[in-house]
């Protein structure tokens, strides 16, 4: 495979948990399957006061913590923190631009990068834009206009906070570079699976033709965690479930499950076809929110013997709080190939199971020759797409019982990720800095989707704001969140696919 040219990556928030826990990992796997260039360096910067050799200590301890054990090589692993280096200034303060100029500029030389210098953006949001006029101000982020040697610059999410500050983002972003170097990470991107979807979609001639409003009758995309809010009530509180997972990760999964097939696999030409996607959204009128969005949040519950907080007593959250930990949604993508098919979106904390996939509802047969003894009809066949954990494929579909009449059960074809035998899955942090090494931007969040994805959550998140009345309703954690999210279906019987039962009996539901 073709490496990348040579680089030097910068890292503001060298000192941070996703420096250490994901790219600093994400760099050395890349290092250790020689996929890297000849030359490449990192300069981490943030203002604790370390030296290159403390860097690289504590590196070593997050690299046995979080990398694979058979991957921990200690010579392997010397060898690759030799490339690591370390500057402390506050990121703030203009006047500290020029240590990093004049660093950069021994780095540069010393590994021949040609000004190839690739900026990450692992800190608060707060200090994006002032990073950005910063590396402006000093003419950092001027290219040599080498073939190849770009300067790049990957942008973390949230992108912005709603639509305008989402757009003030990409203007200040774009006021100092140009669209082509600018990397929105979003790392569900990132994950095989997700891109699995693009592959079993455009490399299979017999699924493109079932995949429209003749042949579906609807779709439901779902990400579950059990985990509750952890240590980020500060952020979580002013964020929420609709901002946190769906302006983002599961808006961008909608994006790669309805595009159109693109003419070709240019980033440029896959990119338009999402971001249509998206400019199909009808945006949702404010009286009638709450007929395409139910909100909840979790509360106090007993799981096997272990009482669980409710959300309103974690460690910094209002405890009149009205933030959503659950949210769902109807939406419909008005176009040709999607008109009046509805896709559910539900994504929430504290839920009895960890999954992230997509179901695909096909419709039913048009007779019905089979009549079972307790149902109307046979159960329509279902494709699902199962993103994390479990990673996989499966359809289910009809098959006569053996024995005397024709009983009709659901069965399933499945592949699961793991039947691959040894080959390792690779972290969605590899495969999108390796990308961005090699100035491949089809995998990353062009700024005019993050725009239109903002205007499609906007009228949701501000009708909240302004009527902070509007229903939340409570759910104990350990369930599948509200029941009035079953309502959005509208329509008697049919109901969300669940991957297991609530781990709470007798669960109280409430609204707040
Ligand atoms: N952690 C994750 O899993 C995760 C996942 C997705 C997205 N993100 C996003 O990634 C970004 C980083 O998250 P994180 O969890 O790593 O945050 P974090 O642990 O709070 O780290 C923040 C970093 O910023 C540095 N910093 C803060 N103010 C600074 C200043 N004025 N000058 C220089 N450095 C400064 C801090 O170092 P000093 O205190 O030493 O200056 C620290 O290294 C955030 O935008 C977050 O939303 C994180």
């Amino acid at each position: 495979m073709e490496k990348p040219k040579n680089c030097i990556i910068v890292i503001f928030g060298a000192s941070g948990d996703l420096t250490h826990r994901k790219l600093i990992p994400a760099l050395y796997e890349l290092y250790r399957k020689d996929l890297l260039p000849e030359r490449f360096g990192v300069l981490g910067v943030s203002r604790t006061r370390l030296t290159d050799t403390s860097f690289r200590k504590q590196l070593a301890a997050s690299l046995k913590e979080y990398t694979a054990n058979d991957s921990t090589d200690t010579k392997q692993i010397k060898k690759f923190l030799k490339r690591i280096y370390y500057l402390a200034i506050d990121t703030s303060n203009a006047g500290d631009y020029q240590k990093l100029k004049s660093r950069l500029k021994k780095l540069d030389k010393e590994y021949q990068t040609h000004g190839a210098f690739i900026y990450y953006l692992s800190i608060a949001p707060s200090m994006y834009e002032v990073i950005v006029e910063n590396l402006g101000l000093h003419g950092l982020q001027e290219s040599q206009w080498r073939e190849g040697y770009d300067k790049r610059i990957i942008v973390e999410k949230p992108f912005g906070y709603d639509l305008e500050s989402g757009r003030s983002l990409n203007k200040k972003l774009l006021k100092v570079f140009r669209e082509p170097q600018v990397y929105r990470i979003d790392h569900y991107l990132g994950k095989e699976t997700v891109q699995n979807i693009l592959v079993f979609r455009f490399s299979n001639g017999i699924f493109e033709p079932l995949w429209n409003r003749n042949y579906i009758s609807h779709v439901e995309i779902t990400a579950a965690e059990t985990v509750g809010i952890e240590k980020r009530g500060k952020y979580y509180d002013q964020s929420g479930a609709l901002r946190d997972m769906v302006q983002s990760h599961l808006m961008q999964i909608l994006g790669v499950i309805a595009m159109e097939p693109p003419s070709t696999f240019e980033s440029s030409a896959v990119r338009n076809e999402i971001v249509k996607v998206f400019h199909s959204l009808p945006a949702i009128h404010p009286n009638e929110v709450a007929n395409f969005a139910v909100r909840g949040q979790y509360t106090k519950s007993k799981i096997q013997g272990e009482i669980i907080p409710g959300y309103r007593d974690e460690e910094h959250v209002d405890p009149f709080s009205r933030t959503e930990t659950y949210i769902a949604l109807k939406v419909f993508i008005e176009n040709w190939r999607w008109g009046g098919v509805p896709f559910y979106i539900r994504t929430g904390k504290r839920l009895p199971t960890r999954v992230t996939e997509v179901v695909i509802h096909f419709k039913s047969t048009p007779h019905i020759l089979f009549k079972q003894k307790d149902q109307h009809h046979t159960e329509p066949n279902q494709l699902i797409l199962r993103i994390q954990p479990d990673e996989g494929i499966l359809l289910n579909f009809g098959m006569k019982l053996p024995g005397a009449g024709f009983q009709v059960k659901k069965v399933s074809m499945d592949f699961h990720y793991s039947d691959l035998g040894d080959i390792p899955v690779p972290q969605a942090y590899e495969r999108l800095l390796l990308d961005c090494m090699m100035g491949d931007s089809t995998l990353f969040a062009r700024g005019d989707a993050v725009e239109a994805c903002w205007g499609f959550v906007d009228p949701i998140l501000r009708e909240w704001q302004e009527n902070p009345d509007d229903t939340i309703f409570g759910y104990p954690a350990g369930t599948w969140g509200p029941r009035q999210a079953n309502l959005l279906f509208g329509v008697p019987g049919l109901d969300w696919h669940y991957p297991c039962k609530n781990l709470v009996e007798d669960a109280l539901f409430c609204e707040l």
